[in-house]
């Protein structure tokens, strides 16, 4: 217990799924935790579960995509909270299919919502982050920003953008001397809503929307899907200084899959 008291923490895409698991979890652990979506009810419920358990946490409607949004999200916090010590950049989608048949428009919502809107977290919370005296920043990517796979080029593009995209800034932080790390995490195949959303096509050769254990035990080495807590504590760990030394690194939570 405690691991990051005293810490206050921003987490996108935190009304369901990983998002809302690292919330728990970081909350548990003693963080004042603000959960953004625009899943504004479910949001809201999350952060009425926390604080029922005893520990703190906030909902703000947040589009991750809009820079307003985001502006507002982190003065808000700073105001109520007194700092901003963690974010985390989880806020996605999965757009499944044949790049011949992808239109534009999708192309361009995937990208803005899973690297517009890390670029944007990123670049409102660093100056949030060095008045507060330091910061972790862990940014969702996947296994599919590490390896390429025929359906999901698209989406290897933005979480291969995220993957190199961290790297980058941990080294602008490194060179300044600010003191925040920047890292990404890299998970397989995690039994969340996420699966239920991604297009039909995509489960053509023999798992299906509803049964990812199904499809784990296709496609990942132990046979297993894994859970949000196995990402949720990943991400507690790169958050707490336990993880002081660690900048620019990608930390793979995949059941073996990218082995
Ligand atoms: N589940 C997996 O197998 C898996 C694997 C690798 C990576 N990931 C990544 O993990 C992250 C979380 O996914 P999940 O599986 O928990 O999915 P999820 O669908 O359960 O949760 C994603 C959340 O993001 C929110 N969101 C979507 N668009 C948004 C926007 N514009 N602004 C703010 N919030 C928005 C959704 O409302 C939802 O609550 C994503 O970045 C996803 O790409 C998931």
């Amino acid at each position: 217990m405690g691991r990051v008291t005293g810490k206050v923490a921003i987490v996108t895409g935190g009304a369901s799924g990983i998002g809302r698991s690292c919330a728990e979890l970081l909350a548990q652990e003693g963080a004042t935790v603000v959960i953004t979506d625009i899943q504004e009810a479910m949001g809201r419920e999350c952060a009425d579960v926390i604080t029922a358990a005893g520990n703190h946490a906030q909902f703000l409607a947040h589009d991750v995509t809009s820079e307003q949004d985001w502006i507002n999200v982190i003065e808000q916090t700073v105001r109520e909270h007194n700092g901003l010590h963690i974010l985390v950049n989880n806020a996605g989608i999965g757009i499944a299919g044949s790049i011949v048949d992808m239109s534009l428009e999708d192309w361009q919502r995937q990208q803005a919502i899973n690297l517009d809107g890390v670029f944007l977290g990123v670049k409102h919370a660093i100056p949030a982050m060095r008045n507060s005296g330091s910061g972790s920043i862990i940014n969702m990517s996947s296994v599919a920003g590490l390896k390429g796979a025929a359906s999901l080029s698209a989406y290897n593009a933005t979480k291969g953008g995220v993957r190199l995209f961290t790297k980058g800034v941990a080294l602008e932080c490194a060179e300044s001397r600010w003191p925040i790390r920047v890292n990404s995490v890299h998970p397989g195949i995690i039994d969340t809503p996420i699966w239920t959303k991604v297009n039909p096509e995509f489960f053509s050769e023999g798992g299906n929307a509803v049964d990812v254990e199904a499809m784990a035990e296709l496609g990942v080495p132990t046979g297993k899907a894994g859970y949000p807590r196995d990402i949720a504590n990943g991400v507690l760990f790169l958050a707490s200084d336990e993880a002081s030394y660690i900048t620019g690194t990608e930390l793979v939570i995949d059941g073996g899959i990218s082995a």
